[in-house]
């Protein structure tokens, strides 16, 4: 008899059928490589980071404050928002989903934790709502659009919800946002040679976001590749979102208008950075078109393109240290 895992329906389990759980299933795989990858953000040394800080002129330390924040503010943001999709797994009854992103929204919770315990080690310990409530777009973005199509999975869970929800929470606020803003400040880091804590923090979450996105990606993939129709629902909520993701970066420079903003950070060489991953990771989505959905829950490449972009940022970061 065929036995139901799916929440409310429940007449078996994955685990006690013939077979068990299949661990070269994708997100199995994605499963194991975290658990061999864990790390403690108490335990990284903050001690020359507070040193850096306090040497910083103002506009340095209002920059890096302001990055802070808006880091760790989305941190806190993605670990309470995945928490709709793990219950539209389980209202599936994909286990090996489920059980990776019991770990995905451990690690955001873990991020949160080491954006926290970076702040109190630098000593600032004051309101900081100030550097992320003038920014109009990245109010629009975690407080309404990410939430928004997270939460929506909970009434419906569809395979067109979960590409919005996917979309925007992988491909724009991770992908987009988050690594590129990684990315960009690890080089800054690195090529001053400053907060070596923070570049250890940024090196451990970056890890961790790798598998974040090739979760998305593949998750994109199952459904494009089940309903072709599906293609279109990945491009309308990128169009839907890309202007304004781009705006949160966009007016953090404003203020600067004309003048250089601190540590030169290049604008538009954060955008082409971001432009170029978001088109590729598309590409890979785009490719599951007319695929067989057995094969792409076996297929690694989603992971692949990931550690492509590692090596390729790697390689930026060796440039300038
Ligand atoms: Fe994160
Ligand atoms: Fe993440």
């Amino acid at each position: 008899m065929k036995r139901s895992i799916e929440h409310g329906k429940r007449t078996g389990f994955a685990t006690l059928q013939k077979g068990g759980i299949n661990f070269d299933s994708f997100p199995m795989r994605l499963f194991a490589k975290g658990n061999g990858r864990q790390w403690n953000p108490a335990d990284i040394d903050l001690s020359q980071d507070a040193r850096d800080f306090a040497a910083m002129t103002d506009d340095e330390r209002w920059w890096t404050c302001s990055l802070g924040a808006q880091f760790m503010a989305g941190e806190e943001s993605v670990t309470q928002d995945l928490q709709p999709f793990v219950a539209a797994m389980a209202a599936e009854g994909r286990i090996a989903d489920e059980m990776y992103l019991t770990q995905f929204v451990y690690e955001e919770a873990k991020h949160t934790e080491a954006f926290r315990r970076w702040f109190d080690a630098v000593g600032i310990i004051d309101d900081l709502h100030e550097y992320i409530e003038p920014n109009d777009h990245y109010m629009q973005i975690f407080t309404k659009e990410l939430p928004d199509s997270l939460y929506a999975l909970g009434s419906d869970p569809s395979p067109r919800n979960q590409i919005r929800a996917s979309v925007t929470y992988n491909h724009i606020v991770e992908g987009t946002l988050a690594l590129t803003g990684y990315f960009a400040w690890q080089k800054v880091c690195a090529g001053r040679g400053i907060l070596p804590g923070m570049q250890q923090i940024i090196k451990h979450i970056g890890d961790d976001e790798r598998r974040h996105m090739a979760w998305g990606t593949f998750t994109c993939r199952r459904h494009v590749a089940a309903d072709d129709s599906l293609w279109e629902a990945v491009d309308e909520r990128m169009q839907e979102l890309l202007v304004p993701a781009m705006g949160v970066v966009t007016e953090t420079f404003d203020q600067y208008e004309g003048d250089v903003p601190p540590f030169d950070v290049d604008m538009n060489e954060l955008a082409e950075y971001a432009m170029d991953k978001v088109g590729r990771r598309l590409s890979a989505i785009e490719s599951a078109r007319g695929a067989n959905v057995r094969t792409i829950d076996l297929d690694a490449s989603p992971e692949v393109l990931e550690e492509r972009f590692h090596t390729e940022d790697e390689a930026q970061l060796a440039a300038v240290s």
